[in-house]
């Protein structure tokens, strides 16, 4: 019999942690439709009691997502608890995610309660949430850290509860892989109870073995969920990377012998998609999704390609949504045309006024790029997420002369609320200049902590996409801006930055 592997998908919650990544409820919105075009089986869409914009953003996603599972992640608290509940009150199929800390470390430095206590507030959560939803998960922080004997009875007690999945995470990627999958299988034979509730993984990356660590967890300790995130986004060295779990699984059914619901044709989309949104640009060497991942660049490779593919390739890049990728649209193509691919590429906007002002970008773009590529599309309903919004900074236009000898000046003209500026500066270099006269009128006082470019399609005939990463004041934000110009790219990314800075998305860390 072949068992089935649950997807647990938590780039909105998890992968949203990382420094810079917090998205609009908007920006979440489109990713969990990809999320559930990829047929993940769960999607942990937020912390609800976190902030009003993270409430917001669950119950959005509860309420237009039919076809899977939404969570929502909360402390083991009552008020936690009923805020999760009333977020996910519009979704079909609702589950609440509940946590405490087990470990010796955390509950004496950071909760600042004895064992006896965390065992009674975990019970209760458990208890509290099965009242409101039937479908409860538990995951005992820094579980892999905790003392076994103890985990045990923790475990035991919040099964007999209610609680439907247990989860165990890596919270600090400590892990090594055999342990890992051992500890699992150790609780499972240990907990009187386990068969009543599904077991799951969940591993950071600090050492990265995060995909190492799950699969053993599943292979060695019988798990039958994985938590993971696209591209392995999250806090510090990341997650376990939805695409790297779901492609080992699947190439090698031959040692794992698992079924999952999901379809990898979306793969590429989902990464990208994530990518652009969070400004986290995916290295080109990383398995699956990065742009080298099915480029065979040695002679002898290419010789062995050409003869029979399989004598270099372990899975075929269509599979994943690699083939999708071509040119797809030019100047002379119209609206219908524009509106079928995004319908292709998973991207459904809200209303037709957004798809009108997409067109007008996309024709725009095309006025000055004779080939649009899905990846350009990508982007630019990219831009669009974020011009609608409509916070406070928009860009208008740029000028910009460089000279060799000479010191660039750059002319940046821009919207503040809805007055229209226009500032100059010079700079070591035109992206320098243009950043520095936006700045010079904003007076934002934030630190550039990183400014990254990448060619969206591979060629100098290319969008570039530029991400630029704020602090201020204890926050971090990214900015994403694109533009085949890439000075213009850097200061669209600027401002976008500039927004998120201005937002007041103050909320409660989850692990805190
Ligand atoms: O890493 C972790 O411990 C978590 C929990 C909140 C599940 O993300
Ligand atoms: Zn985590």
């Amino acid at each position: 019999m072949t068992d089935k592997l649950i997807i647990f998908d938590t780039t909105l919650r998890d992968g949203e942690q990382s420094p810079g990544a917090s998205m609009t409820r908007d920006e979440k919105l489109r990713i969990a439709r990809q999320l559930e075009r990829l047929k993940v089986d769960v999607i942990e869409a937020g912390f609800a009691a976190s902030s009003n914009g993270d409430f917001e953003a669950v119950k959005a996603i509860a309420n237009a997502i039919r076809d899977t599972s939404i969570c929502s992640l909360s402390r083991a608290n009552d008020r936690d608890i009923a805020r999760a509940a009333e977020a996910l009150s519009g979704a079909a199929r609702p589950r609440i995610h509940t946590f405490i800390a087990t470990s010796a470390l955390h509950m004496e430095k950071k909760l600042r309660m004895t064992p006896e206590q965390v065992l009674e507030q975990a019970k209760l959560s458990v208890r509290f949430a099965r009242n409101l939803v039937a479908d409860v998960e538990f995951s005992p922080e820094d579980g892999y850290r905790s003392d076994v004997d103890y985990l045990c009875r923790v475990l035991e007690a919040v099964i007999r509860e209610g609680a439907t999945t247990i989860n165990v995470p890596d919270t600090v990627g400590y892990a090594v892989p055999e342990l890992y999958g051992n500890f699992i299988k150790t609780l499972r034979e240990r907990v009187p109870n386990s068969d009543k509730a599904i077991w799951s993984v969940h591993c950071h990356n600090d050492l990265g073995m995060a995909v190492a660590n799950s699969l053993a967890g599943v292979k060695i300790g019988g798990a039958r969920q994985v938590e993971c995130t696209i591209n392995g986004l999250g806090e510090r060295a990341g997650n376990c990377s939805l695409e790297e779990i779901v492609m080992a699984v699947k190439t090698r059914k031959d040692y794992f012998n698992l079924e999952m619901n999901i379809d990898p044709l979306h793969i590429v989309a989902a990464s990208r998609m994530v990518s652009q949104t969070t400004g986290f640009v995916v290295q080109p060497n990383k398995a699956v999704v990065g742009a080298n991942a099915f480029a065979h660049a040695s002679g002898i490779h290419q010789d062995g390609m050409l003869k029979a593919r399989e004598t270099y390739e372990i899975m075929r890049a269509e599979d994943v949504g690699w083939s999708a990728s071509k040119i797809v649209l030019g100047k002379l193509s119209g609206r219908n045309a524009f509106k079928q691919r995004l319908q292709d590429l998973g991207v459904q906007l809200e209303s037709e006024a957004d798809v009108n002002s997409a067109f007008a970008r996309f024709k725009e773009l095309a006025d000055r790029k004779s080939e649009i590529f899905d990846e350009d599309i990508l982007a630019l309903v990219s831009d669009e997420s974020v011009a609608h919004e409509n916070e406070q900074f928009s860009f208008v236009s740029l000028s910009q002369h460089s000279e060799t000898g000479e010191r660039p000046q750059a002319k940046v003209i821009f919207r503040v609320a809805d007055i229209e500026v226009s500032s100059e500066s010079d700079g070591n270099g035109p992206v320098d200049a243009s950043l520095k006269a936006i700045e010079k009128h904003v007076r934002s006082g934030a630190e550039m902590v990183l400014y990254s470019v990448n060619a969206i399609s591979g060629s100098t005939e290319s969008q570039g996409e530029v991400t630029v990463r704020l602090q201020n004041s204890g926050r971090v934000v990214n900015g994403v801006g694109s533009d085949p110009d890439i000075v213009v790219a850097s200061a669209k990314a600027y401002l976008s930055a500039l927004n998120k800075l201005q937002s007041k998305a103050d909320r409660v860390p989850a692990q805190g």
